[in-house]
């Protein structure tokens, strides 16, 4: 089953934002497979942001992303990777639909509340580097 990486950014924890925008992936219908509060070391924010590493913003970036606890999740479905993408609405939050997590909750581009994975290479690369393989659990049983 394909699988998304999904974080709640420090702005959101700090808002109290994870509840809500956990409920707004299960009631969709996906499934929550690995979750942990977390604060990212500067390393893993360079690594994890790696290809922004020339934009004149990745210090911002950096610095914000380190500033205080996330709230980073695994989570899965049919076409999760789009569809997380379409829930969260656009980058930038002044353009994000209503309806949207950052139509709904953001104000500003650096403060956007949550990161999707865009692909499934990201999703693949963004998974393994903040989740081992014994911190994701399996909805089907295995033999
Ligand atoms: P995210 O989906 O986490 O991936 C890269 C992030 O860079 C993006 O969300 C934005 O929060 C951030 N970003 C993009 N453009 C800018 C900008 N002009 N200034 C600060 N941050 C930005």
């Amino acid at each position: 089953m394909e699988k998304t990486f999904l974080m709640v950014k420090p702005d959101g924890v700090q808002r109290n934002l994870i509840g809500e925008i956990v409920k707004r992936f299960e009631a969709k219908g996906f499934k929550l497979a690995g979750a942990k509060l977390m604060v990212i070391s500067d390393e893993l924010a360079q690594n994890h942001y790696g290809e922004h590493k020339e934009r004149p913003f990745f210090g911002e970036l950096v610095d914000f992303i380190t500033s205080g606890p996330v709230f980073a999740m695994v989570w899965e479905g049919q076409n999760v990777i789009q569809t997380a993408r379409d829930m969260m609405g656009k980058t930038n939050p002044q353009e994000a639909a209503s309806g949207t997590i950052r139509g709904d909750f953001g104000m500003t581009v650096g403060k956007n509340v949550i990161h999707g994975s865009d692909s499934p290479e990201s999703a693949e690369r963004e998974i393994g580097l903040f989740f081992g393989e014994d911190e994701i659990v399996s909805y089907t049983k295995q033999d």
